[in-house]
């Protein structure tokens, strides 16, 4: 047990869905990222402090990060105490996986601080109990794409089988508008049937994307970024989606969609110059509606939760 060292943390934002693969694909971002420091201690129990200025609990059982390490402690067995700070710079309710950000991000770390007794597959296991605290429900996709960084599927949750995909170099453009969008509120909204003639249509769309990452096939990755379910539905909640879309798609972008359960819009492209102008353009749709936004142009992030020693005097 290494209760001597204090860690810093690193859990990047996520996109999950891409589209077409509702609670099944995600991917990882190098920008932003939310920053944590922990601690063992010898004094039973889960201390969470939030640095960050969101009003949100701290309680164990009603943080997300702290529902994560209650069941990494469960399985672990030995009597240790964590102390855990967190700051958030992906804003809660922004569809950019923050509160997995917060659960992958503590359970990654509490391993590292424990010996690495679990595996990734173990840790996304715990994390997914914040997901259940934050939206009501257990989903991988944003908690899988920030442990393992890079694109994954998952294949499935129960029991869990999740599949890391190889891709080609990406830019993605994201556009957050000052919105809140609550995961649970956008499932809500959600019809709980699909025509047949539309899950073909998505099936279709699905095994197309993932070949598109395989095959570096950038063609098939940007006709296969088309959703037929969930994005008719959500997108109503999004002020400016339809112009957003259409602008970048037309400046470039292979193609794009709802992040999450949104407000956020991210843009998939090839090359930066298609990403700087794909942001000009989300920019300007915000300007005309006058709503405030923030944007970011970044790319996959391959490693994933990153931890780091505190150097004293750091
Ligand atoms: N797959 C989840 C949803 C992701 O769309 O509800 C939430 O970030």
């Amino acid at each position: 047990m290494n209760y001597q060292s204090k860690i810093r943390v690193k859990a990047p934002a996520t996109v999950a869905n891409l589209v077409c693969g509702f609670d099944i694909l995600g991917l990882a971002l190098n920008d932003p990222e939310d920053i944590m420091e922990m601690c063992l201690s010898e004094q039973p129990g889960i201390r969470i402090k939030h640095t960050d200025g969101y009003d949100l609990p701290v309680e164990p059982e009603k943080n997300v990060a702290g529902a994560a390490l209650i069941a990494f402690l469960q399985e672990l067995k030995k009597d240790i105490g964590i102390d855990l700070s967190i700051n958030k710079c992906i804003k809660p309710g922004s569809g950019l996986g923050s509160s997995a950000a917060s659960s992958a991000g503590a359970v990654v770390a509490a391993n590292y601080l424990t010996g690495n007794t679990f595996s990734n597959e173990d840790l996304v296991r715990f994390a997914m109990n914040g997901e259940k605290v934050a939206s009501g429900v257990k989903h991988a996709d944003n908690i899988a794409p920030c442990i393992y960084g890079g694109i994954t599927l998952i294949r499935s949750i129960f029991p869990l089988d999740i599949i890391p995909l190889s891709g080609p170099p990406l830019y993605v453009a994201v556009i957050h508008p000052q919105i809140e969008v609550r995961t649970s509120d956008a499932r809500q909204i959600l019809r709980k049937e699909v025509k047949l003639k539309d899950a073909i249509k998505q099936w279709g769309n699905i095994a197309g994307l993932v070949s598109g990452f395989l095959k570096n096939d950038y063609n098939l990755i940007g006709r296969s970024l088309e959703d037929v379910i969930i994005e008719p539905v959500r997108s109503i909640l999004i002020p400016g989606f339809d112009q957003v879309k259409r602008g970048s798609k037309e400046a470039g972008a292979l193609g794009g969609g709802i992040s999450g359960s949104g407000p956020s819009i991210f843009m998939l492209c090839k090359e930066k110059t298609t990403a700087d102008n794909v942001q000009r353009i989300m920019s300007e749709v915000y300007e005309k509606i006058g709503v405030d936004y923030k944007t970011y142009i970044t790319t996959v992030n391959y490693n994933g939760v990153r931890i780091e020693p505190i150097v004293k005097g750091n």
